[in-house]
């Protein structure tokens, strides 16, 4: 299993939404080692969760003009997620579904980072925290 590694172009140049995207990182990567599979899972959509609200949250501030389309790919992942967490409860942990889920999870963030949100990155930047007047 390829662990996923941080790269500088998945920065939005947020301090806390980078540590998020960090620690994401983390939690997928630990798929690789001993950990119980349905755990993680549990751990990742909890902090998921976390990451969602501070994302949509930052975004509500700067009126980012895509934010529904953002919450609407936020809940495809949870609902995704949700699914495979209900699977894998009942003790679907084998190294296939470890390596799948891993490989799904690696393609969701960096599609997630590299895409989904480096297109707020503007944003973020614009605004300096503050609301725009419309
Ligand atoms: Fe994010």
């Amino acid at each position: 299993m390829a662990l996923m590694v941080w790269k500088d172009a998945y920065s939005v140049g947020n301090e806390e939404l980078d540590s998020q995207h960090r620690q994401l990182i983390e939690l997928v990567n630990r798929l690789d080692g001993k950990a119980d599979l349905a755990e993680v899972l549990d751990g990742l959509s909890h902090y998921a969760e976390t990451h969602f609200r501070t994302e949509e949250g930052l975004l509500e501030i700067v009126d980012y003009p895509d934010l529904e389309e953002h919450r609407k790919y936020h809940a495809a992942f949870r609902s995704w997620l949700d699914g495979v967490i209900a699977t894998h409860r009942s003790g679907g942990d084998t190294a296939v579904a470890r390596r799948d889920v891993h490989h799904y999870l690696c393609v969701w963030l960096a599609n997630h980072l590299l895409v989904h949100d480096q297109a707020f990155v503007p944003w973020l930047g614009r605004s300096g925290g503050c609301r725009r007047i419309q």
